[in-house]
């Protein structure tokens, strides 16, 4: 079964061709639309949804190309159909089942989240099942329990912001523009992580919750102090990972698991992924990442996360669609 995968639930657009008999990822694009969002220092959900639509038929056209095949191939489309931007996830899935109802073919609405859980097993080191996810993107924070594709418990979750969108709205107080996670990463190598004393959020409350809002403030009044950039992204960052390390430890001992599989945008983060590596190796278990490339919104993952659920039988019941802004 070759699936026709279509993501655009925030500000990238992006398509996928994966062949699930064979496991391969025949092709896959990504257009990030940074630059139309970057003037208003956050994404501009209607200029979102327009720019989606622009690029979609392009792009598709683009990866089939990019595979040496054609419209012809497709045996079944998945999208994103929410958690995301409602006007953004509509023009997707508008999109996609348009080129489903044309050719006859089945449809499935996907959840962004799962797409980000499952992305580990597209590379050379698929985790088994069960494992812990840990997703963190610029929209969430939150460790879950794997049992297996579509058996998921959630453990916690940030209480307030996410920790992209700590590690975004950080950066912005820093002068580092939008999104800033990653700039924020590289100013940290520079500076001394241990100067500037953030309290690490949450860490003596029992429970596996996290909370980064406080932590925001803290940056905000540590550069308002006068620290160095340099040494304030190095704390933040250091203080993000130690409360990362906490829970996590918690939630392997609690659940007993030894699998951690991270995924999401943060997960391209290379001192926290460095940090995992060695807890994982002290604990004797095993750390999976999906490849540093299909860590930030791709479809891709969609692919992977649709084809799964329709090679179980699973179809959009309905010809229309219906997406899902909110989709816990
Ligand atoms: O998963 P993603 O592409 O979009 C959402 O679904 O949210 O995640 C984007 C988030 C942004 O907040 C971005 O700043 C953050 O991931 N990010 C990073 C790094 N690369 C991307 N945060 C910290 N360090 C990085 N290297
Ligand atoms: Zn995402």
């Amino acid at each position: 079964m070759r699936v026709l995968a279509i993501e655009s639930s925030c500000d990238e657009t992006a398509v996928a061709l994966f062949d699930g008999g064979s496991g391969e990822l025949l092709a896959h694009r990504v257009h990030s639309q940074t630059d139309v969002h970057a003037e208003y220092g956050g994404v501009v959900p209607e200029l979102a949804a327009r720019d989606h639509m622009r690029r979609l038929p392009s792009l598709t056209r683009a990866t089939l190309t990019d595979a040496g095949l054609g419209y012809d191939v497709i045996d079944a489309v998945a999208y994103t159909a929410g958690p995301g931007l409602a006007g953004a996830l509509m023009t997707g899935a508008a999109f996609a089942k348009g080129i489903a109802a044309s050719r006859g073919l089945p449809a499935l609405g996907v959840n962004h989240l799962e797409g980000h859980i499952l992305a580990p097993l597209l590379g050379d080191d698929p985790p088994a099942f069960p494992f812990l996810a840990l997703l963190v993107s610029g929209g969430h924070s939150q460790l879950i329990e794997v049992r297996e594709v579509g058996d998921y418990r959630l453990l916690g979750e940030s209480i307030d912001d996410a920790i992209g969108e700590a590690f975004d709205k950080s950066a912005k107080l820093m002068g580092l523009g939008y999104p800033g996670g990653a700039a924020l990463s590289r100013l940290a190598e520079q500076g001394d992580p241990t100067a500037v004393p953030f309290t690490r959020p949450m860490v003596n409350r029992p429970g596996l919750d996290l909370s980064f809002s406080g932590l925001k403030t803290a940056v905000a009044n540590a550069i308002a102090a006068g620290h160095a950039h340099q040494d304030v992204a190095a704390s933040f960052e250091r203080t993000v990972i130690d409360t990362l390390v906490i829970k996590l430890t918690r939630a392997l001992d609690q659940t007993g698991l030894d699998r951690l599989v991270v995924a999401g945008g943060v997960a391209a983060n290379r001192p926290l992924r460095q940090r995992l590596v060695e807890m994982m190796a002290d604990r004797r278990g095993a750390v999976h990442f999906p490849e540093i490339e299909l860590c930030t919104d791709n479809a891709a993952m969609i692919a992977l996360a649709g084809y799964r659920r329709l090679a179980a039988g699973e179809r959009d019941a309905q010809p229309g669609f219906r997406v899902r802004a909110r989709w816990p």
